[in-house]
């Protein structure tokens, strides 16, 4: 396995966009030697730039993580304008180039030839799986998707999703490293559309356009039951566990509650819209009057910072809860 003074495999990133700075300072964290390779040679500078102010401020405000100090972080992080070279040392690619399927055939092409018998290759892709794109690649059962939720120094979820030749010891090996890096890794069995968190996501989509559409609640009252309702449980315990913690009286576990509670449940749900749902524009112009009154469009980036900076205190809490229950 590839390695440096430091004893730890070395880091590839293609593509220095948000998220390929994002995947950087997680690896630096970790104490991992990144190098950084983009088409653009002058977007590398820039990702470097950023990437080295954000480490300095998150040091400053208390959410950097690691054991390492920013400089330190950042003296592991370096930029290449040759993606050989990039290539290199490094036992693990990040490809993080735009969603494009056609773009990450190409890369994956140029990246193929530099494929050795230790590497692993990840697309950060949101949707497009590697069976779309690696088929065709010597290599390809060394490929798949490393699936990060923004933003990813903050939210520590991954999808691990292999595609149908990808080796166990590749899809594990992913699974190992990202958990030594602090991300939270969860591991699909195959490929399927919108892989986890999207198809959790749009169940949840599709129910408050409905509610919304039948006018049962404004836009502003379906989000605060998310916000103040199912937010602040689901950061800590996920559904399935809350079935199992919401057993009480005569139910004492996940059993119980659904002999209990399933027929409720049946009846509920009987009354939804099947899927699939088609967001249409008249209700979204509707839903985006309500919207803009709290977040008109010069605030959307403001509000961005707001929602980051609430998800590195949420993170930094957590940390704190879990080292006080280790
Ligand atoms: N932005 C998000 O919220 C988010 C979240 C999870 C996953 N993703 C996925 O991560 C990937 C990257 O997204 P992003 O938001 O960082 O995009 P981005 O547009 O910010 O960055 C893409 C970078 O890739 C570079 N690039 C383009 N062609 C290249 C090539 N041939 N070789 C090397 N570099 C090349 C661009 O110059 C740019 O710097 C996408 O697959 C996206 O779906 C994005
Ligand atoms: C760096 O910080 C800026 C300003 O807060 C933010 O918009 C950007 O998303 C951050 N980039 C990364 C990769 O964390
Ligand atoms: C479910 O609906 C059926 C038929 O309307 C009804 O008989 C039953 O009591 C309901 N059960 C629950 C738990 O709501």
């Amino acid at each position: 396995m590839s390695s440096d003074l430091t004893g730890k495999e070395q880091i590839a990133i293609i593509g220095s966009g948000l998220i390929g700075q994002s995947w950087a300072m997680i690896f630096a964290g970790g104490g991992y030697r990144v190098t950084i390779y983009d088409i653009l040679p002058e977007q590398v500078s820039k990702a470097l730039e950023t990437v080295k102010s954000n480490l300095t401020k998150y040091e400053t405000q208390g959410c950097l993580r690691g054991s390492l100090s920013a400089q330190q972080q950042i003296g592991l992080i370096s930029g290449s304008s040759s993606l050989e070279q990039c290539l290199q040392a490094a036992s693990y690619v990040q490809e993080c180039v735009p969603e494009l399927v056609d773009l990450k055939r190409k890369v994956f092409q140029q990246i193929d030839p530099f494929i050795t018998e230790h590497m692993v290759v990840a697309t950060s892709s949101s949707c497009i799986g590697v069976s779309q794109f690696a088929g065709d690649l010597k290599n390809r059962h060394r490929t798949l998707v490393a699936h990060p939720v923004n933003p990813p120094y903050f939210i520590p979820l991954v999808e691990i999703v292999p595609g149908p030749w990808t080796l166990p010891e590749v899809t594990a090996k992913t699974r190992t490293l990202l958990e030594a890096v602090g991300q939270s890794p969860v591991t699909l069995s195959r490929e399927v559309p919108g892989f986890a968190l999207n198809r959790i996501q749009y169940s949840i989509i599709n129910e408050c356009w409905n509610m919304y559409k039948d006018g049962l609640l404004s836009a502003k009252d379906i989000d605060k039951v998310m916000v103040d309702g199912l937010g602040p449980r689901y950061a800590f315990i996920g559904p399935l566990e809350t079935m199992h913690l919401n057993a009480d009286g005569n139910t004492v576990n996940l059993v119980d509650y659904c002999q209990r509670y399933a027929q409720g449940a049946y009846n509920v749900t009987s009354t939804f819209i099947p899927p699939p749902i088609l967001y249409d524009v008249p209700t979204a112009e509707d839903i985006l009057k309500e919207v803009q009154e709290t977040i008109p469009l010069e605030k959307i980036t403001e509000r961005r910072v707001w929602r980051d900076e609430r998800l590195a205190a949420l993170a930094a809490l957590k940390k704190q809860l879990k080292e006080k229950t280790d």
